[in-house]
């Protein structure tokens, strides 16, 4: 921590620094709080400074605080924006880098401030389920008027500055220097400023508050945008003081709230997936600057646009010219269309693919340090592929495979250097897609999966370690997933329900929706590889159906919906439900009804039991990893956490319909069992 005045005339600057972006922890609010204190006392002083360094004016309250509830330990940011808003002498803000949050309230708290034009101003505690806490659903209003504070308090999304030069949000708006311009303001501007927490919010608005209100559903994050329509009406009706109360109070039952514990979950689960326990700490991650993509079909192309994007030097391989067309076509499709929705300069997409050569010869492998394979998803074709790469790839490269079925444990022992092995498997569209599973061998050494967790990073994505299964963490439990849903057809719920009710959940896509799009062939053959290995794993006969009537989904235009007449969504087929009702009648099931509720619970409990026996396995390292899986890659909601931290909230609930599930005839029982691993947790 580290806290210094220094005196320049009657003007204090009080400038605070640490390493972690001056996030407001207890001990830096006492800080400053002293600070304050000290320099307000002081009959030398006439107005103050407070300059946070270059890097940050302040990231933002320390959100692990909000959980312990030391956030409201004296001095609480509460008493920091008190003690400075009633301060007698003028404080100013000198804001260069971040001032997220708390960060940006601390600096609305002062009288004045001086910006710098390229820092960043945002109140994001929305995404955490939360609203500014700290008088910024109090004062935003009174400096930049009603519409445009909720929108940035609505949204979380950063202030456009150059659009605030009438407001008061700051007194002038640095180039750079913002230090000096801010001692220089206070010295040209010595008499004390009345604070705008006195005035009254200058045009209520009310009718952007009524139509924002009349937009809101009624479901899951909607309570937190209604509180933050709460504490801003608040900031129209009532004074600064009773305003400040009303937010207070909103804040603290947001934080109480399942939505804002699950939020904060996925923000630490997040930054803890990269954290891999056990590994050498004295061995860094090795650079890499040429990459070599083998395969340039659907994935290959998909994965060359990530390296490409990120900078990467890229050769594309494959056997023949046809194949390389193919693929230069589809990334060029990419980059034109990223030119023509202006996300690209039409001169910086064509420098991109400027970094891209193609080869029909391995040994242009003698150059990248790094080559991922996504060539057919075949035991011979990848094999052979990965000896090509261990012949032709210099000493210390990487082998990276992007297969999602094959066992990497064998396919790495094809290859002289199997410590050199790593799966990388992208999901499709790789471009578009955030998750990656790195997925670490028997062999895999800890440099190469170092290297490859920080080649996810690089390339922006959210990479999670996984170890060798069939489907690794996130298919794997998505099979169990799509087949106890699919068990609940033949049992008496029809698709549509079923749909229906895990979006109600807050699923991005119901499962039938979600096969129609990827093609409802892929789980055809996985139901049959899975039939080969265990003959008596029960499945339902209804998706097979459909696909012996090539109802393959999106591309055939019908599957479990029909896609014809154009709709997207895909319209409710009656012929699908004539071929549900003959089929049970053939298997002679009387069907039954089932409530919305116990399909979300027979489908989200089936997600989190898989995924109790991966961590059983040590297929995933962390029960928060695998949320990390759900939320990046299978479009889980957010407000609820993942599936671990979603049945993790009750457990003894879980485990009771766990039970109750394994007594029935509706699904498998022999699915429907405790992992020792959760036996043991619920008994601690
Ligand atoms: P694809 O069939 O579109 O592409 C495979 C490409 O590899 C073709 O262009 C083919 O010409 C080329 N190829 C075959 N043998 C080759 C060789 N010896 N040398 C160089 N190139 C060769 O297949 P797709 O969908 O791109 O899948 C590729 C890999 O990615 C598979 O391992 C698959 O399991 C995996 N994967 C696929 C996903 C998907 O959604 N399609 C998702 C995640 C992984």
């Amino acid at each position: 921590m580290n806290v210094q005045q220094q005196q320049f005339g009657s003007v204090a600057c009080i400038e605070f620094a640490t390493d972690k972006l001056n996030v407001l922890s207890h001990a830096l609010r006492e800080a400053l709080y002293s600070a304050l204190t000290q320099a307000l006392s002081d009959e030398s002083v006439t107005s103050i400074v407070l300059y946070g360094g270059e890097k940050a004016f302040s990231a933002g309250a320390d959100i692990s605080e909000f959980t312990q509830g030391t956030h409201l330990t004296f001095p609480s940011l509460h008493d920091l924006v008190n003690l400075i808003s009633d301060a007698p002498k003028t404080i100013v803000a000198a804001v260069a880098g971040q001032a997220l949050g708390g960060g940006l309230e601390l600096a609305l708290a002062c009288h004045v401030r001086v910006i710098d034009a390229k820092a960043k101003l945002a109140l994001p505690e929305v995404h955490l389920g939360l609203l500014p806490g700290a008088a910024g659903t109090q004062l935003l209003p009174r400096y930049i008027g009603v519409s445009a504070a909720l929108n940035a308090i609505s949204t979380g999304k950063p202030l456009k500055l150059a659009d605030l030069t009438q407001t008061q949000l700051f007194v002038s708006l640095s180039q750079a220097q913002v230090k000096q311009d801010a001692l220089a303001w206070a010295e040209a501007n010595p008499q004390p400023v009345v604070h705008i927490k006195h005035t009254q919010v200058a045009d209520a608005e009310a009718d952007v508050l009524v139509a924002a209100r009349a937009k809101l559903d009624s479901q899951g994050p909607a309570i937190v945008q209604t509180a933050i329509l709460d504490a801003i009406q608040a900031a129209t009706e009532h004074d600064f003081a009773q305003g400040f109360t009303k937010e207070q109070a909103l804040f603290q039952a947001l934080t109480e709230t399942d939505i804002s514990k699950s939020l904060r979950h996925a923000f630490f689960a997040e930054r803890m997936v990269k954290n891999v326990p056990g590994l050498d700490n004295t061995i860094s991650a090795q650079h890499i600057q040429n990459v070599a993509v083998i395969g340039a079909g659907t994935m290959g192309s998909g994965i060359a646009i990530c390296f490409l994007k990120a900078g990467f030097n890229v050769t594309l391989i494959e056997t023949q010219q046809a194949g390389l067309d193919r693929g230069l076509g589809l990334i060029g499709k990419y980059f034109s269309q990223q030119v023509e929705k202006g996300r690209l300069s039409a001169e910086k997409a064509a420098a991109i693919q400027t970094q891209l050569k193609t080869s029909l010869d391995y040994a242009d492998l003698a150059h990248v340090e790094l080559a991922l394979e996504a060539v057919f998803e075949d035991w011979d074709v990848k094999t052979s592929v990965l000896q090509k790469m261990d012949q032709y790839l210099p000493q210390g490269a990487i082998l990276a495979s992007n297969t999602s079925t094959l066992d990497l444990n064998q396919l790495a022992q094809v290859t002289k250097r199997p410590e050199a092995v790593v799966g990388l498997h992208f999901f499709s569209p790789a471009q578009v897609m955030p998750l990656l599973e790195v997925v670490r061998t028997a062999h895999t050494d800890d440099q190469t999966l170092l290297t490859a967790l920080n080649l996810g990073k690089l390339l922006g994505k959210v990479a999670v370690v996984a170890g060798v299964c069939d489907g690794f963490i996130g298919n794997r439990m998505l099979n169990e997933y799509l087949r106890i849903a699919g068990l609940l057809i033949d049992a008496g719920a029809s698709p549509y329900q079923i749909d229906q009710a895990l979006e109600n959940f807050g699923m991005a896509m119901g499962p039938f929706r979600m096969c129609d799009m990827a093609g409802n062939d892929i789980g055809y053959l996985i139901r049959k590889q899975q039939l080969k290995a265990n003959p008596n794993k029960k499945f339902s006969g209804i998706a097979d159906l459909l696909c012996e009537q090539q109802r393959f989904g999106q591309k055939t235009q019908k599957g479990w919906y029909d896609y014809s007449t154009g709709n997207r969504r895909g319209e409710i087929d009656q012929d699908v439900l004539a071929l549900i009702d003959a089929y049970r009648q053939q298997q002679r099931i009387v069907p039954q009804q089932f409530s919305d509720a116990e399909i979300v619970a027979r489908c989200i409990n089936a997600l989190a039991l898989e995924g109790y026996r991966l961590l059983e396995e040590g297929i995933a390292l962390r029960e928060s990893d695998i949320d990390v899986v759900y939320l990046a890659g299978y479009g889980f909601p957010r407000w609820r956490g993942g599936p671990m931290f979603f049945v993790g909230q009750n457990l003894n609930q879980f485990q009771q319909q766990v039970h109750t599930f394994a007594q029935d005839t509706v699904g498998d029982a022999s699915f429907w069992q405790l992992p020792n691993i959760l036996s043991q947790k619920l008994s601690a």
